[in-house]
């Protein structure tokens, strides 16, 4: 089933390298239900790994300190001393990996050598967390190669602390769990304060999760994403002045933000109803999931765009079109922006028999409004990173 890409990986080691490498390990993107922009916001989200992958494929070097990386898909190499202090270069690729390399030296463990070439399936820039698979995916690999003896849930802080650090986005930490500790055709429900987890079944009863990409890159993510963060702590600390005993967004109620959006202003009192809302949309959604009822499911979800979309502003005119036109069609219960935001994909909840006709028409007035070709992604939900073996891949 991932032939293609490993096969492309091997075949980029190859070339690069001149010899065979001698192992392959496949780290997801992710696909997220609901619960956005709550997770560095002591909220909950329903995040799951999905079948679009970073393949890397890998040899150790012995003896040496030399770490190359062959990015396949643009073409580009880069080559370190892996024991040296790293500091951010120009490329952004290269960046996550060197942040996932400092990482690792401030926890005073020690790697060496290595060959690497990567092919990837994961569209870059389309809220699918292509970033995320490639931090976690590189610290796994150490992680197995130099026996660093790290749990899954270091792994993917030290994914989230090469973004923050290397890539200038502080962001949560929903991406990089998806991606290392993914099941197959389970939603996982994350406590993101106390990082507890529990999977459940992903059953949609006739109805399945389809991704419609706007291709409208999210450039604008990093500084939209940050200002975010900081809109939310000007109305978290009027909050904690008004009400010192309150810790956290859970503890937050509307009726308390409706008490101090005077003194918050319209911005942060906006900021700050979305994710009180949010919070609770995501306890109710996996009421939903559990009760399987799309129905109340797809609600949920088309009410977090509202939310995303006028209170917490990270959507796009182009996302917007995409949701209230998949919104008009009878056999779609519900859509929304996913993800960071400024771009990339909505996720709607459509009838299975009905996705194909939907998408068709749906790309063809996008194309009409917007003059861009979306496109249309059917995902399986999926297993974490793994690493594989010629047996089991390679018919
Ligand atoms: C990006 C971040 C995540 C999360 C989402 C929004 O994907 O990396 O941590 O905040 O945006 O839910």
């Amino acid at each position: 089933m991932h032939t293609t890409l490993i096969n492309a990986a091997k075949a980029a080691f190859q070339s690069a390298f001149q010899s065979e490498p001698e192992h392959i390990f496949l780290s997801p993107g992710r696909i997220n239900i609901i619960g956005e922009h709550v997770d560095y916001n002591d909220g909950y989200v329903l995040p799951a790994a999905i079948d679009k992958y970073i393949c890397f494929a890998v040899k150790k070097q012995q003896d040496s300190e030399t770490c190359t990386f062959f990015a396949a898909d643009l073409n580009e190499s880069f080559s370190f001393n892996i024991s040296e202090k790293q500091s951010p270069v120009g490329q952004m690729w290269v960046n996550y990996l060197l942040g996932v390399v400092d990482a690792i030296q401030e926890s005073g463990k020690t790697v060496g050598g290595l060959q690497i070439a990567f092919s990837s399936t994961i569209p870059m820039g389309s809220g699918l967390s292509s970033s995320a698979a490639l931090e976690c995916g590189f610290a796994y690999i150490l992680n197995i190669l130099f026996d660093l003896q790290f749990s899954k849930k270091e792994i993917a802080l030290i994914g989230q602390k090469a973004e923050h650090t290397f890539a200038g986005v502080q962001c949560g930490i929903m991406d990089q769990f998806a991606s290392v500790f993914g099941k197959e055709n389970k939603v996982m429900m994350l406590d993101c304060n106390s990082l507890e987890h529990q999977y459940y079944d992903a059953q949609l009863n006739g109805y399945s999760l389809v991704l419609f990409d706007s291709c409208v890159k999210h450039t604008h993510l990093t500084s939209g994403y940050n200002d975010r963060r900081k809109d939310v702590e000007v109305g978290k600390e009027i909050i904690k002045s008004h009400y010192p005993g309150i810790l956290n967004f859970r503890q937050v109620t509307e009726e308390i933000l409706t008490e101090l959006k005077e003194d918050m202003g319209d911005l942060a009192y906006k900021r700050c109803l979305y994710l009180v809302k949010e919070i609770k949309r995501v306890e109710e959604a996996v009421k939903a999931l559990s009760e399987n009822n799309p129905e109340y499911l797809g609600r949920l979800m088309t009410e977090t765009h509202t939310g995303l979309s006028q209170e917490y502003e990270v959507s796009c005119n182009e996302i917007d079109f995409l949701v209230e036109e998949a919104l008009k069609e009878e056999s779609v219960l519900g859509a929304r922006m996913m993800g960071g935001g400024f771009g990339g994909c909505s996720i709607n909840l459509v009838k299975e028999d009905q996705a194909d006709r939907i998408s068709r028409n749906i790309e063809e007035k996008y194309r009409k409004a917007f003059g861009i070709d979306m496109k249309v992604y059917k995902i399986n939900i999926s297993e974490g990173i793994k690493e594989y073996t010629d047996n089991e891949f390679i018919i």
